[in-house]
């Protein structure tokens, strides 16, 4: 009988402790894709223990990496030579991350063969950019029945503006121009901590690699890359999710790993909210304190690093259910509305219109609700902590591909939460 696993809520104890943040997972996946660029072996640290991650692990081991945990979060990954451009379609097509695997392919063998990346499914998730900025600078890329191929018939050069700011374009138009001799301009670049993230650690490698963390990026390939070793950052959504959580719950939480400069925008909202925010002077740890305090209604933009970020949308979200007074959200980077049935199902006030939510804060009460991707998912974990009663969260397989156990780490802050693993009964068709 096939199973499901679930988390069994129940809400309303304010957080209370210290909870040591996770490696970032979306800084680790292109940062693992990306040491396929050297045939040396390369040890990371800050990998997270993530379904994203061992699926990216199985993708490189049929493309030749092979790599070894020397510890919770520390890996050696060592790809000597290339075994095949073309990984198998079904394990990349079941994360969005795979598709750096292009420029990574078209980087160190000059060719890459790769189907429709995946992902969470929250919202229309195009990858025109990645092509354009490809073609742009002398790739040829073909497409067939949604497969892609691209090879590089000289070094890659030219100059690509980025018609909108994308995380994964440009980290992949980056991979590409690496290795070889021709040099890439690239211009209107995300300024996400993901992007620099990889770029110092290709650098750390002897990439040639300029201006990450503005809007001009200059790549000048190098003939190829050293091995060596680095240290991922701290996930800015998990710390974030957990700062939303705290205030959900009225508590009082110390975050330990986190980059308090990462998190400007949550932690400037969070205040404006009404909570009180303490980052230690060193930028690794900071508290958030919402006990006996009045929260407030706010309005919040999602949009590009380093504003307010589309994936705590849906998070923050849930916390402003439980304040009183109307507030307003809106996206710009995504259409997320697949956890707003969801909280209306546990007493959320959220009307939807025209991707605008307006949410009116009432009082929440556990019932059984359904993750549909791995922030939807997190919505509804901060919303059954702050519930009254019990809530069931189903599909967390959708949580543990961002958030390591967090039934586990959770509980040590006086949440009560179980993980249970449900037989569901057979399917009838
Ligand atoms: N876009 C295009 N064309 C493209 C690429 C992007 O129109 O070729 C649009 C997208 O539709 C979106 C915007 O540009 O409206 C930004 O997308 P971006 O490319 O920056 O997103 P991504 O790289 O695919 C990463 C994270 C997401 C996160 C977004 C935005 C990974 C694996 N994913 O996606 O994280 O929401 O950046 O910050 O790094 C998650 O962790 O749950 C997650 C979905």
């Amino acid at each position: 009988m096939p199973s499901e696993s679930l988390l069994v809520i129940q809400g309303g104890q304010p957080l209370h402790g210290e909870f040591v943040i996770q490696p970032s997972k979306n800084a680790a996946l292109p940062i693992l894709a990306a040491t396929l660029l050297t045939r040396h072996s390369v040890t990371v640290h800050g990998v997270p223990q993530l379904s994203d991650v061992y699926t990216l692990l199985r993708i490189l081991g049929t493309i030749g990496a092979r790599h070894a945990w020397i510890g919770p979060h520390s890996l050696v990954i060592h790809t000597p030579e290339i075994l095949t451009v073309q990984p198998p379609a079904e394990l990349v097509g079941q994360l969005r991350a795979s598709f750096t695997l292009l420029g990574a392919l078209l980087s160190r063998a000059g060719e890459a063969r790769l189907g429709q990346p995946g992902g969470c499914t929250f919202s229309q998730r195009p990858i025109d950019q990645h092509l354009k900025a490809l073609r742009a600078m002398g790739a040829r890329v073909s497409e067939n029945n949604g497969a892609f191929h691209v090879v590089r018939p000289a070094p890659l050069s030219g100059n690509y503006l980025f018609e909108l700011l994308t995380v994964g374009g440009t980290q992949n138009a980056i991979l590409a121009a690496v290795l070889g001799e021709g040099q890439v301009v690239l211009e209107n670049c995300s300024t996400d901590t993901d992007v620099v993230d990889m770029v110092n650690f290709l650098n750390a490698l002897g990439a040639d690699i300029h201006g990450a963390g503005t809007a001009t990026i200059t790549v000048s390939g190098v003939k190829e890359l050293r091995g060596g070793e680095y240290h991922v950052i701290p996930d800015r959504l998990e710390a974030g999710t957990l700062m939303l959580a705290a205030a959900a719950t009225r508590g009082q939480v110390t975050l330990t790993n986190v980059r308090t400069a990462h998190l400007r925008a949550v932690s400037a909202k969070l205040r404006e909210v009404g909570v009180t925010i303490t980052e230690h002077p060193d930028g690794t740890a900071l508290s958030v304190d919402a006990r006996q305090h009045r929260l407030q209604a706010v309005n919040v933009t999602a949009t590009e690093y380093p504003g307010f970020p589309t994936d705590l949308q849906p998070i923050i979200g849930a916390l402003l259910s439980t304040v009183r007074g109307t507030s307003i959200l809106m996206d710009r980077i995504y259409t997320r509305t697949t956890h707003v049935a969801e909280l209306r199902r546990m007493g959320a006030q959220i009307e939807l219109a025209d991707h605008v939510m307006v949410v009116t804060g009432a009082s929440l009460r556990g019932t059984r609700v359904k993750a549909a991707d791995i922030r939807s998912g997190a919505a509804l974990v901060v919303a059954a902590l702050a519930a009254q009663g019990e809530s069931v969260i189903e599909n967390v397989h959708f949580l543990q591909r961002g958030y390591e156990d967090l039934a586990a780490r959770l509980t040590p802050l006086g949440a009560q939460v179980q993980h249970h693993e449900a037989t569901l009964p057979l399917a009838m068709d």
